[in-house]
């Protein structure tokens, strides 16, 4: 396994449309998946689409941690994972602000509005087919990475940005704010 050099903002692989995976289960899928899990781990990040390695191709991995996870039944954590080849459906209109940062934007974060529960679909590297119907921080994780796919990085939906800036100074002014309730 090895560790990928992720893309950053300004390479042009971040603004493509990416093609589809012919062959999932294909060696060099595999081995692609495994690295860019190791990729993500070690960054670390809780995320990572394969534009973001400089490999144009519909599949993303991602992760739930504990500390994420709102401890609702759709939203739970969930391990390193793959979806390969999705597709997204937002379910109803409710749209919710959280933080978002991005390892292709090192260093900063912005509130993004995000549809509150989604249903995906897609395959693993068996060509298993994966549906899940969820919701919370493993919706907006998602909904980022399947972002990514089409070329759109959140930094194109930011709505307010007063509320975008540098992760040092966005935690100093909520610790001044509320010290028992800065962000992570
Ligand atoms: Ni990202």
């Amino acid at each position: 396994m090895a560790i990928l050099k992720i893309a950053r903002m300004g390479h042009p692989v971040l603004l493509q449309c990416c093609a589809p995976v012919e062959d999932p289960g294909a060696p060099e899928i595999r081995r692609l998946v495994a690295d860019m899990m190791e990729t993500m781990e070690d960054a670390p990040g809780v995320g990572l689409a394969a534009p973001q390695v400089h490999v144009p191709l519909r599949l993303f991995v991602f992760r739930v941690p504990g500390e994420r996870a709102a401890g609702e039944p759709d939203d739970v954590p969930v391990g390193n994972s793959v979806l390969i080849n999705p597709t997204l459906e937002l379910l109803g209109d409710e749209r919710v602000l959280g933080w978002e940062g991005c390892l292709s934007i090192p260093g900063l974060r912005a509130a993004i509005p995000r549809a509150s529960r989604i249903r995906y679909r897609g395959v693993d590297c068996d060509g298993n087919p994966v549906e899940r119907e969820v919701a919370g921080f493993h919706a907006r994780v998602v909904q980022h990475e399947y972002d990514h796919l089409d070329g759109i990085l959140y930094t194109m939906r930011v709505t307010d940005f007063g509320l975008f800036g540098f992760n040092e100074e966005l935690n100093r002014a909520a610790e001044a704010r509320a010290p028992a309730e800065a962000p992570r």
